[in-house]
């Protein structure tokens, strides 16, 4: 499989959002990436069903929800209602995991789970055969432009390996600090989709940016 390209519209203009989601729909990406922000789990606080539902009238491609709150079981039919199409969690904080990966893949949703960088790959195992994706950060997660953390390479070798052991058919995402520098080292280590913020935002012409991202 050809790997993903998510753009993450966190660091996106806010006030141009519909052209920004039109870029999105020109482009080869094949994701667009939410970041939900509660400033509990996060010290950072984004958006809510509202948007996300406006974006969902006009988005061409799936809407991969990453939620960075806690409790999320209180909100799991929420955000399959207003339009979450790959819905993921933190491992840090589901107390019954398992019992809120069943809920999402109920509602119809694909299910996720996020693990921090310190959070270790061996505690996914029992989970694993379950999910649809894995997303190992490689930033703290908060906010757009920070600097990739090295040591992710070592994790996602050993989550690959783990997939493989368990059967699992699992995607392994990466949302953090990506950009050309590193995506075709993460590719050879075993990563399947990547989520892009700043790299895509910040360029001249993200749509090039994109394409470039998509071809290494
Ligand atoms: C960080 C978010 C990311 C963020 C990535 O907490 O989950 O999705 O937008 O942004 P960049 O690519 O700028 O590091
Ligand atoms: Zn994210």
């Amino acid at each position: 499989m050809s790997h993903l390209i998510a753009p993450s519209i966190l660091t996106a203009d806010f006030l141009n959002l519909a052209g920004e989601i039109d870029m999105i729909n020109q482009s080869n990406a094949d994701w667009i990436h939410l970041d939900i922000m509660d400033g509990a789990f996060v010290p950072n606080i984004t958006f809510g069903f509202h948007i996300i539902k406006q974006i969902k009238k006009v988005a061409k491609k799936p809407l991969d929800v990453h939620l960075m709150i806690m409790d999320p079981d209180r909100y799991l039919e929420s955000f399959h209602e207003a339009g979450a199409d790959i819905l993921t969690i933190h491992y840090e904080t589901c107390n019954h995991l398992h019992r809120t990966v069943q809920t999402i893949k109920s509602l119809g949703m694909d299910a996720g789970v996020a693990i921090n960088p310190h959070t270790p790959v061996h505690l996914l195992e029992t989970i694993l055969p379950d999910l649809d994706m894995v997303l190992n950060m490689t930033v703290n997660p908060g906010f757009g432009a920070q600097s990739f953390i090295e040591s992710s390479y070592q994790k996602i070798r050993k989550l690959k390996e783990l997939i493989r052991q368990t059967e699992s058919t699992s995607l392994i995402q990466v949302d953090g600090g990506v950009g050309l520098q590193n995506i075709g080292k993460l590719r050879d280590a075993g990563v399947d989709v990547f989520v892009v913020g700043n790299t895509v935002f910040s360029a001249d012409d993200p749509v090039a940016m994109i394409r470039k991202l998509k071809g290494v």
